[in-house]
C-alpha cells in the first residue's frame, strides 16, 4: 500500500522569528531558507512582509534564493498586507499568500470588535483579493482551537468558494487537547461539503506541551499539511517540531504517512536554527537535545551494549548524530566502563577490569562525570598524549564599537605558562584563536551557547561548548560573571580532553 504524503510547512522563518532575541538578518534567513530547502520542506513560510521593511526584503531575497519549495508570505484579512505580500513575492517560483482572521469569541468580540457574519466577508474578501495576485492561496482561521466548529465549518466553506486551496486550523493558543483537536479536523472533513477542494492544516501552539501529540492528532483526522518549526521555536512556548512528527511519522510505519524531509539533515538543520537564532536547545528535547541518545544508568547503557534497542526507538545515525553516547557517572556499569575503554584503545580482561572499575567508582563519586582523561590517568597512560592540567590562567581583552577584538590569553599548561595574542572577529573569537595557537589541537567548534540564568546584567553566564576531533565529540562547561572567560574556561574544559 502507497503512503500518504504530508506536507511540511516550516514556519521558523516567520512564527520562529517572532521570538524575542532570535531575529536573523536577511543574509541568516538566506542561509536557513536554503538549508530548508536542502532537508526537504515542502512550503516555506519566509516572513510577514508588511511588518517590515527587513521582512519584505528577507521574502524577496528568499524567493530568489530558493528554487523547489514553495514561498510564502503571511498577511491579515487587509488589502494592504496583501498587496505588500505579492509585491514581496514576485520572485518566487512557487508563491503562496498566507492570509486569515480570528473566529474564536475572544477574537471576534474582544480582539477583532466585529460579529461572526463580518468576519466571514472580511476572510473571504481577503482571500478573492489574494486570489487575484497568485493561485496558491492559504487561509487561517486564527484562534480556530477555541472557536466553535460549527461556525468554523462555515468559514471553511466560504474560504474555499472564494478561492482557498489550503486551510489552516490554528490552535493558537496551545490550549485544545490531542482528542479535541483531532474531533475538530474530523468535523470540518465530515462536514464541510467543499473540502475535497482544499488541504487541511495543523497549526500547534505549544503552550500546555502538546503541540506534537496534537499535530499528530489533526494528521490522523485527514489534516495532509502540519505547519512546524526547527526545534520547535515560535511564539510563547514554541511551536510544533519538524523533528518530533516528521520522525514520528518515520518511525511509525504502521501509519502509512510519509514526508519529503530527508532524516539525516535533522540534526545539522537544528545546530544552526540553535546557532544563528542564538536559541540553546534543552538537553531533554526529544530527538535532537543533547540527551537525546545519551545513556546514562548502568542498566541502560548495559541494555543499549547488547542490542541497541533495548533502549533506542531511533537510530541516532538516521536524524544525522553519528552514534549515541553514554555518560560515565558512578551509575555506569563496567559493560559501559569497558566499552568506552574499548573506544579509546584499551582492553582489560576480567579481573583487571573488576579492579580499575573499583577505581573508577571512587572517581565518579568524587565529580560528577568521569572523561576519558580521567579514564586514562586511570589506565596509568603515558601523560605525553593527554592534554592535562591546562587551565586559564590569565585572559585580558580588547572590544568595542569601532576597535578590532584582540584577546591575549595565558594558559598555564603542564606546568608552565604560555602566553598568545590574536584577533577575531569578536572577543570569544579572538580569545579561541589565541587558545588554539597554545595548545595546537585540531579542533572543530561544533556548539557555543551561551546561557543567562537569571536576567540582570550582572548574572551568571552558562556556556556550553562541544568541539569535534578526528570524529570524537568532547564536551565542555563553565560559569561566570563573566561571559567571555566563562566562554574560554568551557572551551578549555573541552580541549583539556582531547587527546
Ligand atoms: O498561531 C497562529 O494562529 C498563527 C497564525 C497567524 C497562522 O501563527
Ligand atoms: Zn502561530
Amino acid at each position: 500500500m502507497s503512503k500518504e504524503r504530508v506536507y511540511i510547512f516550516d514556519t521558523t522563518l516567520r512564527d520562529g522569528e517572532q521570538v524575542p532575541g532570535c531575529q536573523l538578518n536577511t543574509i541568516e534567513k538566506i542561509e536557513v531558507a536554503k538549508m530548508l530547502e536542502d532537508l526537504g520542506v515542502d512550503i516555506i513560510e519566509a516572513g510577514f512582509p508588511i511588518s517590515s521593511p527587513g521582512d519584505f526584503n528577507s521574502v524577496i531575497e528568499i524567493s530568489k534564493a530558493v528554487v523547489e519549495p514553495v514561498v510564502c508570505g503571511l498577511t491579515r484579512a487587509i488589502k494592504k498586507d496583501i498587496e505588500v505580500a505579492a509585491d514581496a513575492l514576485k520572485f518566487a517560483k512557487r508563491p503562496r499568500i498566507h492570509t486569515g482572521i480570528g473566529t474564536s469569541y475572544y477574537h471576534i468580540y474582544h480582539k477583532l470588535n466585529s460579529t461572526p457574519e463580518k468576519i466571514i466577508e472580511r476572510g473571504a474578501e481577503a482571500v478573492k483579493y489574494a486570489k487575484s495576485f497568485v493561485e496558491d492561496v492559504e487561509f487561517y482561521a486564527e484562534d480556530a482551537g477555541r472557536t466553535d466548529n460549527n461556525f468554523l465549518a462555515q468559514v471553511v466553506e466560504k474560504m474555499i468558494d472564494a478561492g482557498a486551496t489550503v486551510i489552516n486550523i490554528p490552535d493558537t493558543t496551545g490550549y485544545t487537547l490531542p482528542e479535541e483537536y483531532g474531533k475538530k479536523i474530523k468535523y470540518l472533513a465530515e462536514n464541510v461539503p467543499n473540502i475535497h477542494k482544499a488541504i487541511l492544516s495543523t497549526h500547534c501552539h505549544n503552550d500546555l506541551g502538546m503541540a506534537t501529540a496534537n499535530t499528530m492528532s489533526g494528521i490522523l483526522n485527514g489534516a495532509r499539511q502540519v505547519e512546524v518549526t526547527i526545534n520547535g521555536i515560535g511564539e510563547r512556548a514554541g511551536n510544533t517540531s519538524l523533528e518530533e512528527v516528521v520522525m514520528i511519522m518515520k518511525s511509525r510505519k504502521h501509519l502509512n504517512l510519509t514526508t519529503n524531509i530527508n532524516p539525516r539533515k535533522i540534526y545539522k538543520s537544528s545546530r544552526m536554527v540553535s546557532t544563528l537564532m542564538r536559541m540553546p536547545v534543552q538537553p531533554n528535547k526529544a530527538i535532537v537535545g543533547r540527551n537525546a541518545f545519551a545513556h546514562s544508568s548502568g542498566i541502560h547503557q548495559d541494555g543499549v551494549l547488547k542490542r541497541r534497542e533495548n533502549y533506542e526507538i531511533i537510530n541516532p545515525k538516521t536524524v544525522g548524530i553519528k552514534e549515541s553516547s553514554f555518560v560515565l557517572t558512578a551509575r555506569s556499569g563496567r559493560a559501559a566502563l569497558k566499552h568506552r575503554l574499548k573506544q579509546l584503545g584499551y582492553t582489560f580482561e576480567k579481573e583487571a577490569l573488576d579492579a580499575l572499575y573499583e577505581q573508577f567508582l571512587e572517581v565518579a563519586d568524587a565529580k560528577k562525570e568521569v572523561g576519558d582523561d580521567d579514564l586514562k590517568a586511570l589506565v596509568g597512560a603515558s601523560s605525553r598524549d593527554i592534554t592535562r592540567n591546562l587551565h586559564l590562567h590569565r585572559l585580558q581583552v580588547l572590544c568595542g564599537k569601532g576597535s578590532i577584538p584582540v584577546a591575549t590569553v595565558t594558559l598555564e599548561w603542564e606546568g608552565s605558562c604560555y602566553t598568545e595574542t590574536a584577533e577575531g572577529n569578536g572577543p570569544v573569537d579572538a580569545s579561541f584563536t589565541a587558545v588554539k595557537n597554545i595548545v595546537k589541537k585540531k579542533v572543530r567548534l561544533e556548539e557555543f551557547l551561551i546561557q543567562a540564568i537569571h536576567r540582570g546584567s550582572n548574572d551568571l553566564g552558562k556556556v556550553h561548548v562541544q568541539v569535534e576531533s578526528r570524529g570524537q565529540i568532547y564536551y565542555g562547561f563553565s560559569a561566570s560573571t563573566d561571559i567571555i572567560t566563562a566562554s574560554v574556561e568551557a572551551f578549555i574544559d573541552a580541549l583539556s580532553q582531547v587527546v
